[in-house]
């Protein structure tokens, strides 16, 4: 039997996936490092009692999209309600909706690269073309070339990811301004990927406005210790969030989440001081990273993109970046931080290791964790490069 093919459009595309070791301490997917605060998992269950298990979910999460709009709204001049709130089974079926919405045959998205590699992928799977430009070689946007390919490519759907995954950077108010009028001149829509958004000292969720063309996507994923529930949403002028309606499955959201990502925000204010303790263990381990033989970007994420400079690695760093770099260069910088990554992996600790990714070779991405395991990873580095 000639097994049935896939759409021709998916034959390139792999698969997502993140390596799982067996380790101590795992700082690899940019989760919370802690478990939601006490008192969640038993209002959880209290809840749980009351469920209909029996019917379906309500369709519209409106308790929960009135809560989200509530919580968001103060960020939002004008305010928000639940009909400015998308919600979805993660974030990343939050930029799927979108793709299936806005993309699609005869379409294209734009990405700035390096950028989370899910944007062009998802856009892929819904078989719409991807276009990129890339970053500067401090991985900053070049707005004269980002302005340019806007009106060039006409894309439906541009992407921009502040703080970016897997540098950490943020994109200025005034870039995001820039970014938004162009995309508007070309009738596109702008969606800002705020999957790290709140361990940021700027948001774009101020520039929402019913006449504007941006969106912006937030998860529960990192600040609210939540990436087992797989919820994110979005903010978005109403006239986007009725067009999602029409991609997403009927009760797509179970009421087991609904539950849990109301009871979640009843926690803010243990949310905002486990924020702002990462944010300081941030300037901690940058501050320690500063003292160890690697080259970093400055983050405002909870995690630091860095490159660990070997003998042979630092003759290659300087080029590396600017995209100038001899194969030999390249390949040697991309084996030193392989091998950095798996003696970070024999001292029991697990980074993301970014080393073959392009314009990355020879970095690795750590999540920040616990103040114990930041120590962790910090002495199990120092060991390995010195
Ligand atoms: C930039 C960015 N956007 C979206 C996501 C997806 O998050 P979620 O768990 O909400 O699907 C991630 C996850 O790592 C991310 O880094």
């Amino acid at each position: 039997m000639a097994r049935p093919k896939v759409r021709s459009s998916l034959d390139l595309i792999a698969g997502y996936h993140s390596a799982q070791v067996d380790v101590e301490v795992r700082l690899n997917t940019n989760e919370s490092p802690e478990p939601p605060p006490s008192g969640f998992v038993d209002a959880l269950k209290e809840s749980l009692d009351s469920l209909q298990w029996n019917r379906y979910p309500d369709r519209e999460a409106r308790a929960l999209r009135d809560r989200i709009a509530q919580v968001e709204s103060p960020l939002v001049s004008g305010g928000l309600s639940a009909e400015n709130i998308c919600v979805a089974n993660g974030s990343n079926e939050i930029l799927q909706s979108l793709c299936l919405a806005y993309g699609g045959p005869n379409r294209s998205v734009l990405t700035f690269e390096p950028t989370y590699a899910l944007h062009q992928h998802i856009a892929q799977v819904c078989g719409t073309d991807v276009k990129h430009v890339e970053r500067d070689s401090e991985f900053q946007l070049d707005l004269d070339q980002a302005l340019a390919a806007i009106v060039e490519h006409r894309p439906s759907i541009t992407f921009l990811c502040s703080p970016n995954n897997p540098t950490g950077m943020v994109e200025s108010s005034s870039t995001v301004r820039a970014v938004l009028d162009a995309v508007e001149s070309v009738d596109g829509l702008l969606v800002v990927d705020e999957a790290y958004g709140q361990f940021a000292a700027w948001s774009a969720l101020g520039l929402i406005e019913e006449e504007r063309s941006i969106v912006v996507t937030r998860t529960y994923s990192k600040t609210w210790s939540a990436a087992a529930l797989r919820l994110g949403y979005l903010v978005a002028p109403t006239w986007v969030i009725e067009q999602l309606d029409k991609v997403l499955l009927p009760y797509h959201l179970d009421a087991v989440t609904q539950a849990a990502g109301l009871l979640a925000l009843e926690y803010q204010s243990e949310m905002e001081q486990r924020v702002a303790g990462l944010v300081g263990e941030r300037t901690r381990v940058s501050a320690a990273l500063a003292d160890l033989p690697v080259q970093q970007w400055p983050s405002e994420a909870n995690f630091i993109l860095f490159r660990p400079l070997g003998p042979a690695a630092a003759a290659a760093s300087a080029d590396t970046a600017t995209g100038t770099a001899t194969d030999t260069h390249t390949a040697l910088a991309g084996n030193f931080g392989d091998l950095v990554w798996q003696g970070l992996v024999d001292r029991s600790v697990l980074v993301r290791n970014c080393s073959s990714w392009p314009r990355l070779s020879g970095c690795l991405r750590v999540t920040l964790g616990t103040a114990a395991e930041n120590t962790k990873f910090l002495d199990a580095l120092g060991d390995v490069l010195t």
